[in-house]
């Protein structure tokens, strides 16, 4: 059976003054895939995630989600369907975790009870007795959980990830990545998560996407990508797998 598509970049271009920070960018992502993105510092990737939520517009070409067009749709309706999860979770500081994590239920107008919040902590592996914390007293890797907890709080079909885990230390990341894949099982939502760290990449993503200079290197399985890089670029990035 052939998966539907879900997010579609067609040609879509970004320039900033003179450089090119997407380039004829075409590029499609499955419902339900776990795609994840890597590439070196200033190769787009971040311009690309902010593409799919409608922060930012291609300059040409186009972007579609779930078969709308980003640049003619209601994009306050588009981003209540996304999840955005930043490095360092992006938490509001003056708030406690589930405020925080009420934040954008409460935009909706909807009503998240305590045990939701507690069973979405426990969906990040934190307790549910943190709830009431100021999210300025927790470790950055507790406030990433939070973050993400909060992304989900709002049943994201899509949830982006930009290098969410960047800032933790091995042990913590090692259980956010966990985390994650059990959340993408359970959920099925699709996820687009950046990272600069290829072995995370592979690990975590049903899809891998390389990128440089705004532009796509190379794209497939992590099996795929691993066995067959697709020219200089892709081959030296590969490499980073067999040093320890
Ligand atoms: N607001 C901006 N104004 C000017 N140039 C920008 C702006 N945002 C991004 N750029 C440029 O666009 C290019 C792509 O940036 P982008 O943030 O998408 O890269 P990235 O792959 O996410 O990099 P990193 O891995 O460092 O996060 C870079 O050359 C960057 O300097
Ligand atoms: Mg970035």
């Amino acid at each position: 059976m052939r998966q539907e598509t879900i997010i579609v970049f067609d040609r879509a271009e970004k320039m900033y003054e003179d450089k090119y920070a997407l380039r004829d960018f075409s590029f499609e992502i499955r419902k339900g895939a776990f795609l994840t993105v890597v590439g070196g510092s200033g190769g787009g990737k971040t311009t690309m995630l902010k593409m799919i939520n409608g922060l930012l517009l291609p300059d040409s070409g186009s972007v579609r989600v779930g078969g709308m067009d980003t640049a003619h749709t209601d994009l306050i309706a588009l981003r209540r369907k996304i999840g955005y999860v930043i490095q360092g979770g992006g938490l509001f500081p003056h708030l406690n975790v589930r405020e925080n994590i009420a934040y954008v239920p409460r935009l909706k107008k909807e009503k998240i009870s305590p045990e939701h919040i507690g069973e979405l902590l426990d969906m990040v592996a934190l307790p549910a007795d943190i709830m009431e914390r100021n999210v300025s007293e927790l470790s950055g890797g507790q406030q990433q959980r939070v973050g993400i907890a909060r992304a989900l709080a709002a049943r994201p079909e899509i949830l982006l990830m930009d290098e969410p885990f960047g800032a933790v230390d091995g042990i913590t990341r090692k259980q956010l990545q966990d985390a994650i894949r059990d959340i993408h099982e359970r959920t099925k939502a699709t996820i687009v998560f950046v990272t600069h760290d290829l072995r995370e990449a592979v690990r975590l993503g049903s899809w891998i996407l390389i990128m440089n200079e705004g532009e796509v290197v190379q794209q497939g399985t992590p099996e795929d990508v691993r066995n067959n890089p697709n020219g200089d670029y892709a081959a030296q990035f590969i490499k980073q797998l067999e040093c320890e």
